[in-house]
C-alpha cells in the first residue's frame, strides 16, 4: 500500500491530530514543521497516544535545499497534506510580506519538489475566510470567493488559485479543505491546541479565562442582526476536522477524485452565538466565566456556517461532536497543560 504522507506542519493543532488519524488508519505520517509555533514535545505525546513514534524533521519549507533533501531521503511518498502556515489574522495585517512570503513560498517550493519526486497528490488547509460574508446561508462551496479581509485570507485564497491552476496542467492532484472554525482536543488530553500570547480565538480565551491566566473574557459585539446580537459560527471538534484530511488524501491516492482541484467545506452544518458558547461552556463544565460586551473586532463577520452536503456525500464524511464535546475536551486540555503535562 503506498501509504507515506507528508504532513507539513505536522506538530501543529490541527497537523498533530491528522498525524494520529493517519496512524490509526494504516498510513505513516512523516511530520516536517519548522516548530515556529509548535514544540518538538508534541511528537512524544503522539507516540504516547498511538504507540507509534512518526518521522519528524525540523524543515522549513522556505528553505528549498533542505526540502529537497527530505523528499531525496524519503522515497515512495503517496501524498501530502499541507497544513504549514502562518495563521494569525491580525498578524498578517501588521506583516503582510512576512506571511505572503511564508505561506506562499513555502507552497511554491512545496509543489516543486513534488512535481520532482513524483509526489502528484496534496490536501491543502484552507478556510472558510474565503466567503467572506457569504450573501446566502448556510454556505455551499459553489459561493462566491470574496475580497480577501486581510494578507492572511489573500494567502488561504491564492493558495487555492496556485493548486487549482497547476493541477489542469500537470500530474498534480488536489484537494482544498475549507476550514469553519476548529476546536477542541483529542480526547487522551495529551495534546490540544498551543496558542502562544494572548489567544485570538474564542474558545482558547475562555478556556484560559476560566483557568484563571485570563482576568476577562470580551465579547466583541452585541449588537449584530442575529438573534442574540452576536457573531455565529460553525464549530467543528478538531479530531473530526482531522479525519475529514484522512479521508480526502486516501481519495486522492486511490484515484478516486472527480475533477483535478475539489474543494470541500468542513464544518457541521449548524451554527452557535458567541453567547452561546459561553453558556455551552459553562453548563458542560460548571465553570463560571468571567465575561463582559465590548465593541465589535474589525474586520469580523456577522454569521457564517457550512452547507456541507458535499462532504457528506463526495468524501462520505459528517462531523460526529457536537458543541458539549468540544468544550469539555478543551477544557480538559486547559487543565493539563496548567497541570504542567508539555513539562513532564
Ligand atoms: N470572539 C470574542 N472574544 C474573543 C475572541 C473571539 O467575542 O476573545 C468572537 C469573535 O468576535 C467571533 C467569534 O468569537 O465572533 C469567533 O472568533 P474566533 O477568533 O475564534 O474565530 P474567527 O471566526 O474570527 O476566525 C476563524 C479562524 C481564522 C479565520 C477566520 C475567518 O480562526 O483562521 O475564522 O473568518 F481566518
Amino acid at each position: 500500500m503506498a501509504n507515506k504522507i507528508i504532513v507539513t506542519g505536522g506538530t501543529g493543532y490541527i497537523g498533530s491530530h491528522t498525524v494520529i488519524e493517519l496512524q490509526k488508519s494504516g498510513f505513516e505520517p512523516l511530520i516536517i514543521d519548522d516548530l515556529s509555533n509548535s514544540s518538538p514535545k508534541i511528537v512524544d505525546l503522539i507516540t504516547r497516544i498511538t504507540g507509534v513514534k512518526p518521522v519528524f524533521e525540523k524543515v522549513d519549507l522556505c528553505d528549498l535545499p533542505m526540502l529537497q533533501k527530505f523528499f531525496k531521503e524519503h522515497h515512495g511518498i503517496a501524498g501530502v497534506i499541507h497544513f504549514a502556515a502562518f495563521k494569525a489574522v491580525g498578524e498578517s495585517v501588521t506583516q503582510p510580506l512576512q506571511y505572503y512570503h511564508n505561506n506562499l513560498v513555502g507552497l511554491l517550493n512545496l509543489l516543486v519538489c513534488m512535481a520532482s519526486y513524483d509526489t502528484a497528490n496534496i490536501v491543502f488547509s484552507s478556510s472558510c475566510t474565503v466567503y467572506g460574508q457569504p450573501d446566502q446561508l448556510p454556505v455551499t462551496e459553489r459561493a462566491p470567493v470574496k475580497q480577501a479581509m486581510s494578507p492572511y485570507g489573500n494567502t488561504k485564497q491564492i493558495s487555492e488559485e496556485i493548486i487549482h491552476d497547476t493541477a489542469q496542467k500537470s500530474s498534480l492532484k488536489g484537494i482544498s479543505l475549507r476550514y469553519f472554525n476548529p476546536i477542541g482536543a483529542h480526547e487522551s488530553g495529551l495534546i490540544g491546541e498551543l496558542p502562544i500570547g494572548v489567544p485570538d480565538n474564542l474558545v482558547p480565551y475562555i478556556t484560559q479565562t476560566a483557568i484563571g491566566k485570563r482576568d476577562k473574557l470580551t465579547v466583541f459585539g452585541n449588537d449584530y442582526n442575529t438573534p442574540d446580537g452576536t457573531c455565529i459560527r460553525d464549530y467543528i471538534h478538531v479530531c473530526d476536522l482531522a479525519k475529514a484530511h484522512v479521508v480526502a488524501v486516501k481519495r486522492l491516492v486511490d484515484g478516486e477524485n472527480e475533477k483535478p482541484h475539489e474543494i470541500f467545506n468542513l464544518g457541521t452544518g449548524t451554527g452557535y452565538s458567541v453567547l452561546e458558547a459561553i453558556r455551552t461552556f459553562e453548563k458542560t463544565t460548571g465553570v463560571k466565566l468571567n465575561w463582559a460586551f465590548s465593541d465589535r473586532r474589525p474586520g469580523d463577520v456577522e454569521q457564517v456556517w457550512a452547507d456541507t452536503t458535499l462532504a457528506n456525500i463526495k468524501l462520505g464524511w459528517k462531523a460526529e461532536k457536537g458543541l458539549k464535546e468540544m468544550m469539555a475536551s478543551a477544557w480538559e486540555w486547559e487543565k493539563n497543560m496548567a497541570a504542567g503535562i508539555l513539562q513532564s
